[in-house]
């Protein structure tokens, strides 16, 4: 009798251990469904939303002749986007929270920088006071290896920078892809550069 109940016991234990287990595979084949879903739709979600974001990015810059980088609180950035646009180029302003980084991605030695860099639409950088006319000259005859022009520093009297009257001779350079530069213009009178 004892052998008897005790394998009746021992029966009914393994069939509802097969029981638990059987209901916690369905479970887990339940709770398992859902997810294959949502993490088969979620990422075309997100990668609908990051295309129609990266469409409206590529909308803006197709709009703007140059994106310009500059902080919030630089005055002089803000003379010299009127200037671009004075002289005929659409302008995008961007301020990131960090414009070292954006120098650095854009391979702009520190000896080179200046406060804004402005990025056109096919990827050439101006950084600085870069004189329009010399924006244009540069774009219509771009030298093989050049990436752009820069007016490294501050130049008093420079498109941006005018304080009175004052001018400081000035040299416009040329970066090139390796990171160097040279001399593209020096610029020795306030009447040269427009
Ligand atoms: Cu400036
Ligand atoms: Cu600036």
């Amino acid at each position: 009798m004892n052998v008897f109940s005790f394998s009746m016991l021992k029966s009914s234990i393994i069939r509802l251990l097969i029981v638990v287990l059987s209901l916690n595979l369905m479970a887990c084949n339940d709770a398992k469904s859902p997810d294959v879903e949502s993490n088969g739709s979620t990422p075309s979600i997100v990668a609908a939303k990051a295309s129609t974001v990266e469409a409206s990015a590529n909308l803006v810059e197709a709009l703007a002749d140059f994106t310009v980088y500059k902080d919030p609180n630089c005055g002089c950035c803000v003379h010299w986007i009127t200037h671009a646009n004075d002289h005929g180029y659409s302008t995008e302003t961007v301020h990131p929270a960090n414009m070292s980084a954006i120098k650095a991605h854009y391979g702009i030695a520190p000896n080179l920088q200046s406060c804004h860099t402005a990025v056109n639409q096919d990827g050439y950088i101006f950084e600085g006071h870069v004189p329009a006319k010399f924006i244009k000259q540069f774009l219509a005859d771009i030298p093989a290896g050049y990436i752009g022009l820069t007016v490294p520093a501050m130049v008093v009297g420079s498109p941006g920078m005018e304080v009175g009257d004052k001018f400081m001779p000035y040299q416009i350079l040329a970066l090139k892809k390796d990171g160097s530069s040279e001399l593209y213009q020096a610029i020795t009178s306030y009447q040269q550069q427009f």
